[in-house]
């Protein structure tokens, strides 16, 4: 009844939507998420899924029951699937060689295992997680390595959507890449996921390459986004001293159409799952290849992300007289950016784990994370309330911190929040969000990121 079996392997913040958009785009596939996490599954067959992202739940909506399945049922998605994703986690390596920085490719290794132990026909199999250039050599050793002689095509297809904006991401993406090897079997193949695209991606947003290039075009994808945060963000260190405005520089730069205004947000730093990770995986291939100037400078970026969020809490610590023991600290936001409930690398984290040391009894706000917050910084020495109004949070403070840009913290009553605060009143803006001089004239003592604060004393 149905035209083809998708099936996909992994079913967190890629899996999940990426599957679901299909589905609800494609009613004449059949598409079977499937995951070894128990609790993950029952989730997405239920109002409350495993991640909130905005629409999300529409669109799951839409296709579930009736051409899109949630299951733990791998063995069974496997044999019955022409084409399996696999979008399993590819964290940093924590142990052994290449520790610290290279990806940890067991859990796709384990599933190409598994394909291979459980196909009776021939397969696409979808690298759909981030992996590094040349995986699909490795795995197509693995898959085609089989005394069933069953041929198994592998594809580069991966992700570019951000979190928050994934809904969007995939139902107008800026492009889908799909990598293959080159040979009339490849090129086959190809097509096949070509076609499932071409269901709603304009053709001219379909872009085919060489599957090496299309892996590596991931890594650089995400390299070039960070490096444009640590750019700006290691400009509002200049700023600060010398009385020029990040958020002025980054608007005149940014109008410079070669340039372009996007990603030009100082902030405290990124976080989120893929930045860290993939640029690490970037700068270990680099080594690998002998090639370590081009490594040290993907890993100044790194190091760029690091210097601002240590100088952040070192500035709180500064401004509020030297001594922050037994000051109670809001943290406004512990998402690693707005419009999701994702705490992964992000720099509210560190702050948090750096104002415990410094002896502060730290309060956290976040409207989606707080779950994900107590999780971070469970076992953490210290005072910690976990409050998700902002204003009960807020209440006895010494000082609030933005960490992150969540709407609701810009259209906040900043007056009731500064008249339930301890004197005088700080707040530490890490993103940018808040308008400065309303607030000075609150009587607030304000410190934005790259711009000169505005104190009253
Ligand atoms: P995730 O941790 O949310 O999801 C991965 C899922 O795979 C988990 O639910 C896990 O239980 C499952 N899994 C692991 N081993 C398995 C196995 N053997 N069999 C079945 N299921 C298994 O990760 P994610 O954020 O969805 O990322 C997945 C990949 O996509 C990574 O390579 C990541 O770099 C890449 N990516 C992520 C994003 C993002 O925004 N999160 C964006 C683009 C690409
Ligand atoms: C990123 C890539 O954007 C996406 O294409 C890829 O598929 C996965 O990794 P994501 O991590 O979900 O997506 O979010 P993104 O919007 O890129 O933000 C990453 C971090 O950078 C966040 O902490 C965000 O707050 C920060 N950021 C972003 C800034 O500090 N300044 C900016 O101008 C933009």
């Amino acid at each position: 009844m149905f035209e083809k079996h998708i099936a996909c392997i992994g079913a967190g913040y890629v899996g999940g939507p990426t599957m679901a958009v299909i589905a609800m785009k494609c009613p004449q596939y059949k598409v079977t998420v499937v995951d070894v996490n128990e609790a993950r599954i029952k989730a997405w067959q239920t109002e409350n899924l495993p991640i909130y992202e905005p629409g999300l739940l529409e669109v799951v909506k839409e296709a579930r029951g009736r051409n899109l399945f949630f299951s733990t049922d791998i063995d069974a998605a496997i044999r019955e699937s022409e084409i399996i994703f696999v979008s399993v986690n590819t964290p940093t390596k924590t142990f052994g060689e290449g520790s610290g920085k290279a990806a940890d490719l067991q859990y796709w290794e384990k599933v190409a295992r598994e394909i291979l132990h459980e196909s009776e026909s021939p397969k696409i199999v979808i690298e759909k997680s981030t992996l590094p250039v040349k995986t699909s050599q490795t795995m197509e050793n693995i898959l085609n390595a089989n005394d069933k002689n069953i041929h198994f095509d592998v594809i580069s297809n991966p992700e570019f959507l951000a979190e928050g904006t994934a809904v969007k991401d995939l139902l107008e993406p800026d492009r889908v890449l799909i990598g293959s090897r080159e040979t009339p079997g490849g090129l086959k193949a190809r097509q096949s996921i070509v076609d499932i695209y071409a269901n709603w991606v304009p053709a001219d947003r379909i872009v085919t390459s060489n599957v090496w290039s299309a892996e590596l075009s991931k890594l650089v994808a995400n390299a070039f986004l960070a490096q444009r945060i640590s750019s700006i963000n290691s400009i509002s260190a200049l700023c600060e001293r010398t009385e020029a405005s990040v958020q002025e520089v980054s608007h005149a730069v940014g109008m410079d159409t070669r340039i372009g205004s996007r990603f030009l947000n100082a902030s405290i730093g990124f976080g989120g799952s893929c930045f860290k990770k993939d640029i690490l995986n970037l700068v270990y291939i680099c080594e690998a290849y002998h090639l370590p100037e081009v490594a040290q400078y993907w890993e100044w970026v790194l190091k760029m992300n690091e210097y601002q969020e240590s100088r952040f809490v070192r500035n709180m610590v500064r401004s509020m007289f030297n001594t922050i023991v037994d000051k109670r600290i809001a943290l406004f936001g512990f998402a690693f950016k707005s419009n999701t409930g994702d705490t992964r690398e992000s720099p509210a984290i560190y702050v948090a784990k750096k104002l415990l040391e410094e002896k502060a009894d730290v309060v956290i706000t976040d409207p989606k994370a707080i779950e994900n917050a107590r999780i971070d910084l469970a076992g953490c020495e210290g005072n910690i309330n976990y409050i998700e109004d902002p204003y009960e949070a807020a209440r006895g403070v010494h000082a609030v911190a933005i960490m992150t840009e969540w709407d609701l913290y810009r259209n906040l009553s900043w007056d009731k929040i500064y008249a339930s605060m301890e004197k005088p009143a700080f707040v530490f803006d890490g993103r940018n969000i808040l308008d400065i001089e309303k607030l000075f004239n609150i009587g607030f003592n304000v410190f934005p990121l790259g711009h000169p604060p505005l104190k009253h004393f």
